[in-house]
């Protein structure tokens, strides 16, 4: 036995591999809005990451359908053969890849997905890139499956996209995973196939690294702009790689909790162990909501696209205009991501310094009532994140207390 002095002072002390892991920020600002909303605020809150859209009706009817059929029990682990089916012919009609049934999990969410890819890999200690800005869960999912996140800055002027040496420059031997999110949460960056090119060039030299390509924003992208994934780009990687996707943002689905992956048997088979024993199976009413999104018409797609489009350029136009404020155009996805670092060592009215990110959001959000998240959540500041996943008279009356905001700033 261990001695006394190894063992927990109290019976529910935190594991340490979640010593890293906080409270996400992202949440700490909604509950904060919240509160203030509750004492009589007006605070408009743009730090969403879903659609404010509906599930289309026939997504809905599916699913009632389901339910009328009694189709209320657990379902196969990783789906329903029809669902998988479905994902199978999404994976070639909109990707040009090929995945058996074998080849394919269905999950609650493309969270669930890729917790288990990391949690069923990861020895202590073995280290996953993460480009930086990063979606926040991936460092929090890395450590709490004991590995260790190794972070990539991915600067405004290379676009908040990775490049090929700044890979080369990060990879070690104890390198399992990188991960790659295109478009990207929170910076709207997206990799074409010609910005893809250089960096599987580097991981094709590198056979011991997986490629956990998260596609989820792939439908959500402007001007034209081509999505691709990795294992389409360089098919010589389709072996080392999980290709994550999911229904909550392209359907406005977050709530049913349906992601899927395709990749190598192996790998979906280690990850359904994890899986088996979390959830079991993902329930069987979004399963049949999901085959709905995934088989019916898709023009849904094209038409809140272009919605998002224009909040996009409504946003992006007046951030960019603001003194102190530059924000580039996003590629994709519905956030803006905008750098404040002109705005350091301003005065508020108030006579308080913003120094950073966090002063600059904790200033909007206090004197200006609008809530937007800072960069250093995503770990990369001085930079804040707008979610534009909201009505256009919304964005609207925000961006004209931001811009108020930004003028009383001496
Ligand atoms: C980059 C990214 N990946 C994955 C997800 C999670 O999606 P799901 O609802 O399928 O779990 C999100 C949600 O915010 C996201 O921003």
């Amino acid at each position: 036995m261990d001695s006394v002095s190894d063992t927990p002072a109290h019976p529910f002390a935190r594991a340490s591999r979640l010593d890293a892991i906080e409270v996400s920020e992202i949440l700490e600002i909604g509950a904060r809005a919240a509160r203030m909303n509750a004492q009589g605020a007006n605070v408009i809150t743009l730090g969403a990451g879903e659609p404010d859209f509906d599930t289309p009706d026939h997504v809905k009817a599916a699913a009632k359908a389901a339910i009328d059929r009694s189709e209320t029990g657990y379902t196969a682990l990783h789906g329903t053969p029809e669902l998988k089916r479905a994902v199978g012919d999404k994976f070639a009609r909109d990707n040009g890849l090929e995945y058996a049934p074998e080849e394919i999990a269905v999950g609650a969410g493309a969270k669930q997905l890729l917790h288990n890819a990391l949690v069923s890999t990861l020895e202590p200690g073995d280290e996953v890139i993460v480009p930086t800005p990063y979606w926040t869960s991936y460092t929090d999912i890395v450590r709490i499956a004991g590995g260790t996140p190794v972070f990539v800055s991915c600067p405004m002027e290379t676009g908040f996209r990775l490049t090929a040496d700044a890979l080369r420059g990060a990879l070690t031997e104890r390198t399992r995973w990188i991960i790659l999110n295109s478009p990207s949460n929170p910076s709207g960056a997206a990799y074409g196939s010609g910005d893809y090119r250089p960096i599987l060039d580097v991981l094709l030299e590198s056979p011991r690294v997986g490629i956990l390509a998260d596609d989820i924003y792939e439908h959500i992208v402007y001007d034209g702009f081509e999505f691709v994934t990795p294992a389409q780009v360089e098919p010589r990687l389709r072996e080392r790689t999980l290709t994550v996707n999911g229904v909550s943002k392209a359907y406005a689905m977050t709530g049913w909790r349906i992601g899927y992956a395709g990749g190598p048997a192996e790998l979906i088979r280690s990850m359904a162990v994890v899986q088996s024993q979390s959830t079991s199976c993902p329930s069987s009413i979004s399963q049949a909501a999901a085959l709905a999104a995934l088989d019916g018409p898709q023009d849904v797609l094209r038409e809140r696209r272009a919605v998002f489009r224009e909040r996009r350029d409504l946003v992006v136009g007046r951030l960019d205009a603001m003194p102190g404020i530059e924000c580039p155009e996003p590629r994709g996805a519905f956030y803006a991501f905008a750098s404040c670092g002109g705005l350091r060592g301003a005065h508020t009215p108030q006579a308080e310094r913003i120094d950073s990110d966090g002063d600059f959001c904790r200033y909007l959000l206090e004197h200006a009532e609008v809530a937007v998240v800072p960069g250093r959540a995503f770990g990369l500041s001085p930079f804040f994140r707008i979610s534009y996943a909201a009505s256009r008279e919304a964005l609207t009356r925000a961006l004209d207390r931001i811009e108020a905001a930004v003028n009383a700033l001496h």
